[in-house]
């Protein structure tokens, strides 16, 4: 990264609000805004979070899910431990993962999965394309009925083929580009609410592995609560 890139990050005023709070990344203040704009976690909620690292929105999830609620963060990269967030380390699209996220489904599917970027344009977008595509196959599987699915993509021409494909297992599907997100950046995000239905097998549901709860509350302790109103205005 060059010395403009980095001057241009001592500005932002999300990064710097980021770096006061403690938070993990920038992006956090993405998903603070899709929640509180558009109900996306409820308290209690179990929540797939695909493309975590480095763990900016796994916390907020968590905060958002309150201690009775399950965050399971996947990534190709370290991450890491949060009390509360059961990390999985694995690729999204390698079928051996399905089986590590256990039985139970999810209330909602987060991605914010980011190809590593070319710099041309329409290679970034084919393989943002690509990615939701993936994480939506995954989401099928593991997303209970009535469910939601929210996933970063790059904006290019492959987008209505997408939401055609995507369309039909949601009651609503729609997109949005929160605040927080870069104004030069190509990304927005998609989200499909009232899942139809998936592929989910038969039989009982089973709690995940590792979250089992270590004491009588269920969870341990959340982490600190996060100053949501400066983080509105950072
Ligand atoms: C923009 S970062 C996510 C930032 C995160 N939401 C946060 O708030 O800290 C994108 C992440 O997607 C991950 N990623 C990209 N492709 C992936 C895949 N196929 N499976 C799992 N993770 C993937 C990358 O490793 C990277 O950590």
């Amino acid at each position: 990264m060059g010395r403009r890139w980095s001057a241009e990050r001592r500005r932002d005023p999300y990064h710097r609000a980021a770096m006061r709070q403690g938070l993990r990344s920038r992006a956090a203040f993405k998903l603070l805004e899709l929640i509180e704009r558009h109900q996306l976690i409820r308290t209690g909620d179990r929540v797939l979070d695909l493309g975590a690292s480095p763990g900016g929105w796994s916390v907020i999830a968590l905060q958002a899910t309150g201690p009775q609620g399950i965050v399971v963060a996947v990534d190709v990269r370290a991450f890491e431990e949060t009390d509360g967030v059961r990390f999985v380390h694995g690729r999204v699209g390698d079928p051996r993962l399905l089986v590590r996220l256990g039985k139970e489904p999810f209330d909602v599917v987060l991605s914010d999965m980011s190809p590593s970027l070319s710099g041309a344009y329409s290679t970034d977008h084919a393989r943002s394309v690509e990615l939701v595509r993936e994480g939506f196959a995954l989401a099928r599987r593991v997303l209970r009925p009535g469910g939601t699915f929210v996933a970063k993509v790059f904006q290019g021409d492959l987008i209505p083929s997408l939401r055609e494909e995507l369309s039909p297992a949601f009651g609503r599907l729609f997109a949005t580009k929160p605040r927080a997100s870069r104004e030069a950046s190509s990304e927005q995000y998609l989200i499909g609410v009232g899942f139809r239905g998936g592929l989910l097998g038969p039989g009982p549901p089973r709690s995940l592995p590792n979250t089992t709860p270590p004491g009588e509350a269920g969870r341990p302790d959340p982490p600190p609560r996060i100053d949501v109103a400066s983080a509105r205005r950072p």
